[in-house]
């Protein structure tokens, strides 16, 4: 068969990794980013599970080695930072993983290591987006927002939650993509402060909102502010000028107590602000003949599960796979790689209902309740118990093993 002629849109997790896989199979592949340069900058990720499989197949699990945050684990103060509950992380590779997981990295570390991985073998562009595309049997025609035109054999969209691609490809008639969960989230870089150590912390304060701060560095540590609301005003919170948001932000935390005044005051020093609404996407179908989805664009868990690297990662591994098997007839490919993935993504965009309720207290009086609740679990160690029943891989989903795109790389057998 012909090398196939593949365009990905988006450079971030999900982009490369399929980039690493085509370009591995001899197949010609471009990616398209928006932003100027590598987008290699937000907070900490997880990677769990079937995603750590699939980094060790890619031989790059070294190179995240290198770079993985050392967090030790959780553990929730109140106002006077008095400590209720502290969950620890199991790192021994055993067993199930806790709140916080045993491969923890930066993203911007990760998204290096995907651009190192793969920039000799695939043509990056940066700077440009997709304006248009049209397809018929044999391929889609793509132009790009400098007006270049050129033809592919497959589309790929995996251009984050907020999808132009998937915009395009589906009908104008489709139902909303986004579930809104109503909750929003900033985030910001700021210097390691004397108490700062590996364990992250969380506080809850009335009225929905939360303050998370986790040390990723001998230098810095992040922080990030949380609020429930439902209303629908607040969803153009992220469209919003920064300086707007960051008066928002700190409008809705002053008068917190603990560490909170020390967070506001860091908030207007950063580079490194960002905010955003937390949402899944879920839609019925992930391709359109030699257009499809990938990551985020295709089914966003939400950063609350924890799962967004991973299943972009496993998609990735994937979609490469079912693409190398049927070469010779891309949409088949494509309904594959739907029908052996969704149900891992069902699995992990699952939310604990019960966690989600109690996690945004409204008032006082659901703090305190959800500090006796978590000092309860942590007396009786139930989390541990709980992870040394349960399987490692979660919902027990098996990746499946592709000789097509492993066979390229020697140590990914190991
Ligand atoms: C700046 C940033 C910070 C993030 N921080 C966190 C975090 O702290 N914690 C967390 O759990 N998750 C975070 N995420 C999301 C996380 O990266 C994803 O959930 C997960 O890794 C899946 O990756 P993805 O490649 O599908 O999407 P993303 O990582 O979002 O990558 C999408 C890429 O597509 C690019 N893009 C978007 N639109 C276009 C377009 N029209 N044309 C070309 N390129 C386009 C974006 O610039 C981005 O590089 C962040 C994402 C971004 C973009
Ligand atoms: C980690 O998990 C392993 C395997 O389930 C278990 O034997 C060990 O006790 C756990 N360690 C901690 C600190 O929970
Ligand atoms: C909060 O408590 C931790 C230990 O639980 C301690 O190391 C830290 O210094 C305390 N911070 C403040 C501001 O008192």
């Amino acid at each position: 068969m012909p090398p196939l002629k593949v365009l990905i849109v988006g450079g971030g997790c999900a982009g490369p990794c399929l980039a690493f896989w085509l370009a591995r199979s001899g197949h010609e592949v471009t990616v398209v980013e928006r932003f100027p340069a590598l987008r290699a900058s937000g907070a900490q990720v997880d990677i769990r599970a079937q995603g750590i499989q699939v980094l060790k197949r890619m031989g790059l699990m070294d190179a995240v080695r290198r770079e993985l945050v050392d967090e030790a684990g959780v553990s929730l103060v109140d106002d006077d930072n008095k400590s209720w509950a502290t969950f620890m992380a199991n790192k021994t590779g055993k067993g199930a993983q806790s709140a916080t997981s045993e491969y923890e990295i930066m993203r911007g570390d990760l998204v290096n290591i995907f651009h190192a991985a793969t920039k000799n073998s695939v043509r990056y562009i940066f700077g440009r987006s997709v304006e248009d595309f049209e397809q018929d049997e044999s391929g889609v025609t793509v132009r790009l927002s400098d007006k270049t035109t050129a033809r592919y054999d497959l589309l790929v969209g995996a251009d984050g939650q907020g999808s132009r691609i998937r915009k395009a490809m589906l009908p104008s008639d489709a139902p909303d993509p986004v579930r809104h969960l109503g909750l929003y989230m900033a985030y910001w870089f700021l210097p390691r402060g004397g108490d700062d150590s590996n364990m992250r912390k969380m506080y809850h304060l009335p009225g929905s909102r939360m303050i998370m701060r986790r040390t990723h560095s001998p230098a810095e540590s992040h922080v990030y502010f949380a609020l429930k609301d439902d209303s629908p005003e607040l969803r153009s919170l992220p469209k919003r000028t920064i300086d707007s948001q960051k008066h928002f932000w700190a409008a809705k935390f002053s008068g917190g107590r603990w560490e909170t005044q020390r967070f506001i005051d860091s908030m207007h020093d950063t580079s490194n602000f960002y905010c955003q609404e937390i949402v899944q996407v879920r839609i019925e179908t992930w391709s359109k003949d030699r257009v499809v989805l990938l990551g985020d664009a295709a089914h966003c868990p939400s950063p609350l599960t924890a799962m967004g690297t991973t299943g972009a990662i496993t998609a990735a591994y994937v979609l490469a796979g079912e693409l190398n098997r049927h070469s010779h007839d891309i949409p088949l490919a494509l309904r594959n790689y739907e029908k052996t993935l969704r149900p891992f993504i069902d699995e992990i965009q699952k939310m604990n209902g019960f966690f989600w309720r109690i996690f945004y207290p409204r008032t006082k009086w659901g703090v305190f309740i959800l500090h006796c609740f978590v000092g309860f679990l942590s007396f009786f160690k139930i989390p541990y118990l709980f992870a040394r029943f349960s399987r490692e891989e979660r919902g027990g989903w098996v990746l499946p093993m592709y000789d097509e795109v492993d066979k390229s790389v020697p140590e990914a057998k190991a």
